[in-house]
Protein backbone atom coordinates (compact mmCIF):
# COMPACT_ATOMS: atom_id res chain seq x y z
CA UNK A 1 0.00 0.00 0.00
CA UNK A 2 1.14 3.79 -0.66
CA UNK A 3 2.59 5.50 1.91
CA UNK A 4 0.10 8.34 2.25
CA UNK A 5 1.11 12.09 3.29
CA UNK A 6 0.65 13.21 6.82
CA UNK A 7 -1.28 15.98 7.19
CA UNK A 8 -0.51 18.46 9.16
CA UNK A 9 -2.40 19.50 12.40
CA UNK A 10 -5.03 22.27 12.31
CA UNK A 11 -7.16 21.61 15.02
CA UNK A 12 -6.20 19.03 17.71
CA UNK A 13 -8.96 16.57 19.19
CA UNK A 14 -8.77 18.26 22.50
CA UNK A 15 -9.33 21.67 20.72
CA UNK A 16 -12.30 20.49 18.53
CA UNK A 17 -13.64 18.42 21.53
CA UNK A 18 -13.82 21.82 23.66
CA UNK A 19 -15.11 23.59 21.01
CA UNK A 20 -18.55 21.41 20.29
CA UNK A 21 -19.40 21.47 24.22
CA UNK A 22 -19.56 25.22 23.86
CA UNK A 23 -21.46 24.94 20.48
CA UNK A 24 -23.35 22.10 21.63
CA UNK A 25 -24.39 24.24 24.72
CA UNK A 26 -25.88 26.96 22.46
CA UNK A 27 -27.84 24.76 20.43
CA UNK A 28 -29.48 23.44 24.02
CA UNK A 29 -29.99 26.69 24.65
CA UNK A 30 -32.10 27.45 21.69
CA UNK A 31 -34.25 24.01 21.40
CA UNK A 32 -34.76 23.70 25.54
CA UNK A 33 -38.21 22.15 26.06
CA UNK A 34 -38.39 20.91 22.22
CA UNK A 35 -37.46 17.57 20.49
CA UNK A 36 -35.29 17.88 17.44
CA UNK A 37 -34.71 15.96 14.25
CA UNK A 38 -30.92 15.79 12.93
CA UNK A 39 -30.67 15.81 9.70
CA UNK A 40 -26.76 14.68 9.10
CA UNK A 41 -25.65 14.67 5.42
CA UNK A 42 -23.47 11.91 4.69
CA UNK A 43 -20.53 10.58 4.51
CA UNK A 44 -18.62 13.84 5.85
CA UNK A 45 -20.83 14.81 8.37
CA UNK A 46 -20.54 11.18 10.22
CA UNK A 47 -18.27 11.88 12.77
CA UNK A 48 -19.05 15.35 13.91
CA UNK A 49 -22.72 14.32 13.99
CA UNK A 50 -21.63 11.50 16.30
CA UNK A 51 -20.07 13.77 18.54
CA UNK A 52 -22.33 16.83 18.96
CA UNK A 53 -25.52 14.32 19.41
CA UNK A 54 -24.00 13.08 22.87
CA UNK A 55 -23.46 16.72 24.34
CA UNK A 56 -27.23 17.53 23.21
CA UNK A 57 -29.09 17.33 25.97
CA UNK A 58 -32.81 17.22 24.20
CA UNK A 59 -34.52 14.73 23.10
CA UNK A 60 -33.17 14.05 19.30
CA UNK A 61 -34.08 11.80 16.37
CA UNK A 62 -31.58 11.25 13.81
CA UNK A 63 -31.96 10.78 10.33
CA UNK A 64 -29.30 11.10 7.50
CA UNK A 65 -29.11 12.19 3.22
CA UNK A 66 -26.56 11.96 1.21
CA UNK A 67 -25.58 14.80 -1.61
CA UNK A 68 -23.56 14.08 -4.27
CA UNK A 69 -20.82 16.78 -5.26
CA UNK A 70 -18.13 15.68 -6.87
CA UNK A 71 -19.13 12.40 -7.97
CA UNK A 72 -16.02 10.56 -7.97
CA UNK A 73 -13.65 13.13 -8.76
CA UNK A 74 -12.92 16.34 -6.78
CA UNK A 75 -14.00 18.35 -9.54
CA UNK A 76 -17.24 19.91 -8.68
CA UNK A 77 -20.31 19.60 -10.46
CA UNK A 78 -22.69 22.62 -10.60
CA UNK A 79 -25.87 21.43 -8.60
CA UNK A 80 -25.40 18.86 -5.81
CA UNK A 81 -27.28 15.89 -6.68
CA UNK A 82 -29.80 14.05 -3.62
CA UNK A 83 -28.43 10.03 -3.79
CA UNK A 84 -29.89 9.20 -0.46
CA UNK A 85 -33.18 10.31 1.21
CA UNK A 86 -34.55 10.91 4.12
CA UNK A 87 -37.07 8.22 5.92
CA UNK A 88 -38.32 10.38 8.52
CA UNK A 89 -42.20 12.70 8.35
CA UNK A 90 -40.84 16.21 8.66
CA UNK A 91 -43.70 18.31 8.60
CA UNK A 92 -43.84 19.92 12.20
CA UNK A 93 -41.12 18.88 13.15
CA UNK A 94 -37.67 21.38 14.64
CA UNK A 95 -35.12 20.08 12.32
CA UNK A 96 -31.25 20.56 12.34
CA UNK A 97 -29.13 20.07 9.44
CA UNK A 98 -25.63 19.20 9.94
CA UNK A 99 -22.73 19.08 7.80
CA UNK A 100 -19.47 18.99 8.06
CA UNK A 101 -18.32 21.92 6.07
CA UNK A 102 -20.19 25.22 4.14
CA UNK A 103 -17.59 25.48 1.18
CA UNK A 104 -19.08 26.80 -2.18
CA UNK A 105 -22.22 26.88 -0.24
CA UNK A 106 -24.47 24.53 -2.95
CA UNK A 107 -24.80 21.40 -0.84
CA UNK A 108 -26.18 23.52 1.87
CA UNK A 109 -28.76 25.62 -0.31
CA UNK A 110 -29.57 22.08 -1.96
CA UNK A 111 -30.28 20.66 1.25
CA UNK A 112 -32.54 23.29 2.54
CA UNK A 113 -34.21 23.59 -0.16
CA UNK A 114 -35.40 19.64 -0.37
CA UNK A 115 -36.61 20.06 3.61
CA UNK A 116 -38.46 23.42 3.13
CA UNK A 117 -40.65 21.85 0.91
CA UNK A 118 -40.91 18.87 3.44
CA UNK A 119 -42.90 21.02 5.87
CA UNK A 120 -40.90 21.33 8.81
CA UNK A 121 -41.62 23.88 11.49
CA UNK A 122 -38.32 25.32 11.75
CA UNK A 123 -34.86 24.28 9.71
CA UNK A 124 -31.71 25.41 11.13
CA UNK A 125 -28.09 24.61 10.01
CA UNK A 126 -25.15 23.81 12.38
CA UNK A 127 -21.50 22.97 10.29
CA UNK A 128 -18.42 22.29 11.77
CA UNK A 129 -16.39 24.27 9.43
CA UNK A 130 -17.03 27.26 7.40
CA UNK A 131 -14.71 28.61 4.75
CA UNK A 132 -16.13 31.83 3.85
CA UNK A 133 -13.60 32.54 0.88
CA UNK A 134 -14.94 30.11 -0.92
CA UNK A 135 -19.07 30.54 -0.92
CA UNK A 136 -20.47 31.28 -4.03
CA UNK A 137 -24.13 31.92 -3.06
CA UNK A 138 -23.70 34.03 0.42
CA UNK A 139 -25.37 30.98 2.28
CA UNK A 140 -24.83 31.33 6.30
CA UNK A 141 -24.97 28.77 8.69
CA UNK A 142 -26.61 29.09 12.15
CA UNK A 143 -24.35 27.50 13.80
CA UNK A 144 -20.83 26.55 12.80
CA UNK A 145 -17.35 25.68 14.78
CA UNK A 146 -14.68 26.83 13.07
CA UNK A 147 -14.07 29.67 10.65
CA UNK A 148 -10.86 28.39 8.55
CA UNK A 149 -8.90 29.84 5.50
CA UNK A 150 -9.44 28.46 2.11
CA UNK A 151 -7.08 25.13 2.17
CA UNK A 152 -8.32 22.01 1.42
CA UNK A 153 -8.33 20.25 5.01
CA UNK A 154 -8.94 16.28 6.06
CA UNK A 155 -10.33 14.40 9.36
CA UNK A 156 -12.65 14.53 11.62
CA UNK A 157 -14.34 12.92 8.88
CA UNK A 158 -13.83 14.82 6.02
CA UNK A 159 -11.61 12.92 3.24
CA UNK A 160 -9.62 13.72 0.21
CA UNK A 161 -10.17 11.07 -2.41
CA UNK A 162 -12.03 8.62 0.36
CA UNK A 163 -8.75 9.18 2.65
CA UNK A 164 -8.24 10.13 6.26
CA UNK A 165 -11.91 10.80 7.38
CA UNK A 166 -10.96 8.15 10.46
CA UNK A 167 -7.82 11.05 12.34
CA UNK A 168 -9.68 12.19 15.29
CA UNK A 169 -8.02 15.95 14.14
CA UNK A 170 -8.24 17.99 11.31
CA UNK A 171 -5.37 18.37 9.25
CA UNK A 172 -3.98 19.86 5.94
CA UNK A 173 -2.02 17.96 3.49
CA UNK A 174 1.61 19.12 2.59
CA UNK A 175 2.09 21.29 0.00
CA UNK A 176 4.03 18.67 -1.91
CA UNK A 177 1.22 16.58 -2.08
CA UNK A 178 -1.26 16.77 -4.67
CA UNK A 179 -3.46 19.24 -3.76
CA UNK A 180 -7.34 18.32 -5.25
CA UNK A 181 -9.02 21.54 -7.39
CA UNK A 182 -12.22 22.20 -6.25
P1 LIG B 1 -20.06 22.91 -0.82
O1 LIG B 1 -19.03 23.42 -1.80
O2 LIG B 1 -20.36 23.92 0.26
O3 LIG B 1 -21.28 22.42 -1.52
O4 LIG B 1 -19.40 21.68 -0.08
C1 LIG B 1 -19.45 20.44 -0.70
C2 LIG B 1 -18.81 19.36 0.07
O5 LIG B 1 -17.44 19.35 -0.33
C3 LIG B 1 -18.75 19.42 1.58
O6 LIG B 1 -19.91 18.90 2.19
C4 LIG B 1 -17.56 18.54 1.85
O7 LIG B 1 -17.97 17.19 1.92
C5 LIG B 1 -16.67 18.78 0.65
N1 LIG B 1 -15.55 19.68 0.96
C6 LIG B 1 -15.46 21.01 0.77
N2 LIG B 1 -14.28 21.50 1.20
C7 LIG B 1 -13.61 20.43 1.69
C8 LIG B 1 -12.32 20.28 2.30
O8 LIG B 1 -11.53 21.23 2.52
N3 LIG B 1 -11.98 19.01 2.66
C9 LIG B 1 -12.79 17.94 2.47
N4 LIG B 1 -14.01 18.04 1.92
C10 LIG B 1 -14.41 19.28 1.53
MG1 LIG C 1 -20.16 16.66 2.42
Amino acid sequence: MNQLPRPQVLLSADRIKERLTTLAGQINQHYAGREILLVSILDGALIFTADLLRLLNLPTQLDCMRISSYGNSTSAESAPRITGSLKSDLSGRDVLLVDDILDTGKTMQRATEEISTLGPKSLRTCVFLDKPDRRANGFEADWSGFTIADEFVVGYGLDYAGRYRELPYLGVLPKSSPQPSL
